[in-house]
């Protein structure tokens, strides 16, 4: 195959509706997203049937609209970890294009893509990430910690045992009554608030690199029990500050563990402003250079799914190696090295 190919890439495995194109690896010729935040916004988080249903209902004007008359090469799709409705949908849709146009297909794990959007800037895909590394992505469905040698060289050092951070960011919004996706909300209500109001606990799990941040959700949840008159902007505050300082010091630990010079932050969660800050000021004292991804990018889209296609079927470019590209869909899908 030739090296500037022409990828459609297909997001689905959430509530993001998404079709992208990108060719030779860096030029992103359109990222066409149809967030459903609406749908599920009177439920204050994501119902998966109604998750299906609307990827179904979208998904076909959304390649259109991404692809118009554009030839293409190759087409890559999230084959997980996600919700398993919105998965086949997204399966279904690339396989019948890719059968159509009669180009390979490629599925592609959800949570590499949020490390490789690390690499766009500015709508190109020109700032290649430097190995090794550890990367955190951290969303609204996953929390996940790895070790990553090369491109597609990936230890996985932990994961979320319970609630991913932004679905506790989503709950904890609930609870104090804002509004869906709670991550933003309770972000805008911190800015008003004092960090040291309340102190919720911190789980830092000692021996392992995994999280859970069910246990901060269920503090706050008995703080509001147990007092009245409280401050929506402390609560917020202290909560996301708890959230956040977990999650910069194991990735800080893991790093200087691993003796890596670098970190990588993907993910929804990745657009939280005070984890910027609190990561690169700490990674900075620590000797480390610290990359978030671009914040258009850090929610669910095919611009990122194109780019771990491309990664795919670049090393097989190069390798000369047979091609067997995964197309089972896996909600629960780990990252698996593929060099
Ligand atoms: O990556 P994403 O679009 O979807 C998943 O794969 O889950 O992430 C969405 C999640 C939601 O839980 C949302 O509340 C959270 O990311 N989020 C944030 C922020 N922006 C989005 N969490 C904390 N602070 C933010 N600024």
């Amino acid at each position: 195959m030739k090296k500037d190919f022409t990828i459609l890439g297909i997001e689905s495995t959430c509530d993001e509706t998404s079709a992208a194109v990108l060719k030779g690896g860096t030029e992103l010729l359109s990222n066409v997203i149809y967030s459903q935040i609406d749908e599920h916004k009177k439920y204050h988080g994501v119902v998966p049937e109604l998750a299906s249903r609307a990827h179904a209902a979208k998904i076909a004007a959304v390649i259109e609209s991404a692809l118009g008359q554009t030839p293409i090469d190759c087409v890559a799709f999230a084959s997980g970890p996600g919700l398993p409705g919105g998965l086949m949908v997204g399966r279904v849709a690339a396989e019948t294009l890719a059968v159509y146009k009669q180009v390979p297909l490629i599925g592609v794990n959800h949570l590499e893509g949020h490390l490789f959007a690390c690499e766009y800037e500015d709508g190109r895909a020109c700032r290649p990430l430097e190995f090794p590394l550890v990367a955190l992505v951290v969303s609204g469905g996953n929390t996940e910690l790895l070790y990553v040698k090369n491109y597609g060289e990936y230890k996985e050092l932990g994961r979320t045992r319970d609630d991913a951070a932004g679905e506790a960011f989503d709950k904890v919004a609930k609870l104090l009554g804002l509004p869906y996706p709670g991550g933003p909300q309770v972000s805008k209500q911190a800015l008003l608030g004092r960090r040291d109001a309340i102190r919720f606990p911190r789980p830092l799990l000692p021996g392992t690199w995994d999280f859970s941040f069910s246990g901060i959700k269920t503090a706050v949840s008995y703080y509001l029990r147990d007092h009245q008159n409280i401050s929506v902007p402390d609560v917020c505050a202290s909560f996301e500050t708890a959230v956040v300082e977990t999650l910069v010091a194991k990735t800080l630990k893991a790093a200087l563990k691993y003796k890596v010079h670098h970190i990588a932050v993907g993910g929804g969660v990745a657009g939280n402003t005070l984890l910027r800050q609190m990561m690169e000021q700490k990674g900075r004292e620590a000797g480390l250079d610290v990359r978030f991804v671009d914040r258009k990018l850090s929610s669910d889209n095919a611009a990122m799914i194109a780019l771990a296609a491309y990664k795919k079927l670049a090393h097989a470019d190069e390798t000369g190696q047979a091609p067997k590209w995964n197309i089972n869909v896996n909600p629960n899908m780990k990252v698996r090295s593929w060099r």
